[in-house]
């Protein structure tokens, strides 16, 4: 029996690939089809795929052409597989022509003519509405926003807003948008905003942002009190608009991966979690100016108690800070906080250094994350006998933002307006507990 193996994403599905699948059937007599699973496809850059791995499986058996579909999830697994299946044939598209011929080694290599005029990018493209997005500010973090959402399909930035004319200006020039200084001529020139201003302005930004029905991605932390968020997720439930706080780290493949792994057991039962985060600065700047909502828990917090909140839960017991405090902000905070049957701890500092590691103590053993942990792409699965170790690897592609316009706009998209990656609750509890530290509650000043 003549065995041939093919392999591709098959998004919307289309009659490009029938008639690949057809002819690279009519090479054998058992045809393998090797569909992507979505975070390989994710970790290969390609972060546009309408269809999950689940309904791109139904749409290539549907065609009856495959005698077998396997997952494709790993770099170098073509070889693995060509193997295992004793393949005869290997065939891909003439789009690919050159590239697969290192696998002559291992069986025949066939490029199959492409169809002309059709492919799953076309079909986004056709079928996608393009949200125009401005971005409210422009400081340094605007500034990495920009090329980051150039790679994500259905976004385009058009316009930024900073009532600094200059610097709007500046900002606009640089990347080629619309510079406004007028709230309303902006406003009414986009779809979404991202708002990127100093802490304390995010509430008034992101409330009137969403009066005029506009969807709003809004920089960590979102607000600094718990009635502030929660009015402004009440807000957008009744403006039918998406309202997602940019944690990056949040959205970022790896880290989703890591919380997966820890909820399924792989270090067992979690009794502690301690997660670091710092970052030297200078005055005069934001983190260090009061007036300005700077501190290293309105800095740092929202990620920091992301790993937390996502594996011990929001049902925590008590919560205490221990800070140092110097011109008015917290330059230094270890907060602790305590679960029934947990614990877990966070430094953060903008005026002291430490090492920015994670690390989640189980039962069976720990997760360690290096620094920078929050920019995740490596983390290991460390055992007492050391033979059980497992490293896990991951890309993690330009300055990471890219992960959290994908969600915001597949929310957008598809009408969703929960995002479990990172879910209103969660929100609310950070706003909570960034609230208690700014109030002084249960905070011993060191
Ligand atoms: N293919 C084809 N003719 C087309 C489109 C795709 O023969 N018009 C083939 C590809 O060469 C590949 C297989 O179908 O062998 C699966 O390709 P895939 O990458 O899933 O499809 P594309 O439409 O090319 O997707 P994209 O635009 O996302 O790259």
């Amino acid at each position: 029996m003549k065995k041939v193996i093919t392999y591709g994403t098959y998004d919307l599905l289309h009659q490009g690939h029938i008639n690949l699948l057809r002819r690279a059937k009519e090479l054998g007599d058992y045809l393998i089809v090797g569909v992507t699973s979505d975070s390989f496809d994710i970790g290969r850059g390609k972060l546009n795929v309408r269809n999950n791995v689940l309904e791109r499986v139904e749409a290539v058996k549907a065609t009856g052409y495959a005698d077998e579909v396997i997952i494709e999830d790993y770099l170098g697994q073509k070889i693995d597989d060509i193997q295992k299946y004793e393949v005869d044939i290997f065939a891909i598209g003439s789009d690919w022509v050159g590239k697969f011929d290192y696998l002559n080694e291992y069986c025949k290599v066939v490029y199959l003519p492409r169809t002309e005029g059709i492919s799953s990018t076309q079909l986004r493209a056709e079928t996608q509405l393009i949200s125009r997005l401005g971005i409210i500010g422009s400081g340094r973090i605007a500034k990495r926003f920009v090329p980051e959402a150039a790679v994500v399909n259905g976004v385009e930035v058009t316009a930024v807003y900073n009532p600094d004319q200059q610097e709007c200006q500046a900002f606009a020039e640089k990347f080629g948008i619309d510079g406004f200084s007028d709230f309303e001529l902006f406003i009414n020139r986009v779809d979404a905003v991202y708002i990127a201003t100093p802490h304390k302005s995010h509430f008034e930004y992101a409330k009137r942002a969403i009066k005029y029905g506009k969807h709003v991605l809004c920089e960590v932390p979102m607000t600094l009190s718990l009635s502030e968020s929660k009015e402004l997720f009440d807000l957008a439930e009744q403006q039918g608009v998406v309202l997602l706080e940019a944690n990056k780290t949040a959205y970022c493949p790896a880290f989703n991966h890591l919380v997966t792994l820890v909820k399924s057991g792989v270090v067992g039962q979690v009794v502690d979690v301690r997660a670091s985060l710092s970052k030297m600065v200078h005055a005069p700047i934001r983190e260090l100016d009061p007036e300005q909502g700077g501190g290293a828990m309105n800095e740092h917090a929202s990620i920091t108690l992301l790993p937390i909140l996502k594996i011990l839960g929001l049902d925590y017991s008590t919560v205490g800070f221990h800070s140092r405090y110097e011109g008015g902000v917290d330059v230094f905070t270890k907060m602790v906080i305590n679960y029934p049957h947990a614990t877990a701890a966070i430094t953060l500092g903008v005026g002291v250094k430490t090492e920015g590691d994670l690390v989640i103590s189980g039962t069976k053993g720990y997760v360690y994350v290096p620094a920078p942990w929050w920019l995740t792409e490596y983390f290991e699965i460390r055992h007492e006998d050391q033979s059980k170790n497992k490293k896990y690897f991951y890309s993690y592609d330009g300055d990471g933002l890219r992960y959290e316009i994908q969600e915001f706009v597949s929310m957008i998209i598809n009408h969703r307006h929960r995002s479990y990656k990172l879910s209103k609750r969660e929100s609310l509890t950070m706003a909570t507990i960034i609230e208690m530290s700014n109030k002084g509650t249960n905070v011993t000043r060191i």
